[in-house]
């Protein structure tokens, strides 16, 4: 598959993606890796656009990400602030879109917490949006860091058990990776206690469990996820100790599940919550190894949204009558 086989100008989830989209993401992440390992971290795929980080909630993973890969592909980047934007003062999300295409940004890269408005925001604009996370629903750059991370590990994503543990209620990360590693035919289990699993979540291509140690026994990798308390975690679950005690990620259970399991987390931790410290920074932990990896992964996506609206603006001038 080459480039011209990417044609979206937006990347919004992974449930709409292809296994072939996907492994092109991944492919193109290989290829750009290396360029953080140059002297000089930097080539000229996007000079001259623009990027725009819109973080309407907060982030340091993926933001910085995001800034990091788009100055290695060399475009500007502008990051909006917006405690600091007109959206204090009552500006909606479409018209900051609107003004923010009228000052001939490129790309924008969002976050949002409700559930679809990358997709809304998408639709009344002409600039490529990749989606950093929106509400419960998809965050699947973070998602794609993590298949890459898998790959690179275990050589290959087909036929692997990945145990999903955690606030699956409240996780779009839990929902972009069943996603993306089903469509690549891993076998997903997510573990949570009962009132962390959402209803109607059979529509998902994953197997559910409540019991951890069984879960953990045939896990290739186990993605831990992070308690949500500013998302009514705290009264999903209001007792951290007992969570910890049940499914917490210690290094009694780690001792008993299969010895090169991958211990994952897409950050930010908690500490003694659903982690300890002992098995965050073990030698299972290739944590730190997903945010390095986030690079590639956002560079490869910014390039490839980015190839695909040009592609699409060339067909349309050429459409366009001449006076
Ligand atoms: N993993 C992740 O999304 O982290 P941030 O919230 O820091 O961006």
């Amino acid at each position: 598959m080459t480039n011209t086989a990417w044609t979206r100008k937006d990347l919004l989830g992974l449930e709409d993606l292809s296994r072939e989209e996907i492994e092109l993401i991944l492919a193109t992440a290989e290829t750009f890796k290396e360029v953080s390992t140059r002297e000089i971290k930097k080539v000229p795929a996007l000079r001259g656009k623009t990027v725009v980080n819109l973080f309407f909630e907060p982030s340091t993973r993926t933001r910085v990400s995001f800034e990091v890969a788009a100055k290695r592909l060399s475009a500007d980047v502008i990051n909006i602030a917006v405690e600091t934007s007109s959206v204090k003062k009552g500006e909606t999300l479409i018209d900051t879109g609107t003004n923010i295409q009228a000052l001939k940004a490129d790309i924008i890269v969002m976050r949002h917490n409700c559930s679809g408005a990358a997709q809304v925001f998408a639709q009344h604009v002409d600039l490529s949006v990749v989606n950093a996370g929106d509400g419960w629903h998809e965050h699947p750059t973070q998602a794609l860091l993590d298949i890459f991370t898998l790959k690179e590990k275990l050589g290959k994503i087909e036929g692997l058990n990945v145990t999903i543990v955690g606030d699956i209620a409240h996780s779009r990360v839990a929902r972009s990776n069943i996603w993306g590693l089903s469509k690549l035919g891993a076998k997903v289990t997510v573990c949570a206690p009962k009132m962390l699993i959402p209803a109607g979540f059979e529509v998902f291509p994953a197997q559910v469990t409540h019991n951890l140690d069984e879960a953990l026994a045939k896990a290739d990798a186990v993605n831990v996820l992070r308690m949500q308390f500013e998302r009514d975690g705290q009264t999903a679950f209001p007792e951290q100790m007992e969570y910890f005690r049940n499914f917490g990620i210690t290094e009694e259970r780690i001792a008993k599940a299969k010895k090169n399991i991958l211990v994952m987390h897409p950050g930010p931790l908690n500490r003694g919550i659903e982690i300890s410290s002992e098995v965050a920074d073990g030698q299972n932990s290739v944590i730190l190894e997903q945010v390095t990896n986030g690079i590639a992964v956002r560079m490869a996506v910014l390039f490839l949204v980015a190839q695909a609206r040009d592609r699409k603006n060339a067909i349309a001038n050429k459409k366009r009558p001449r006076n």
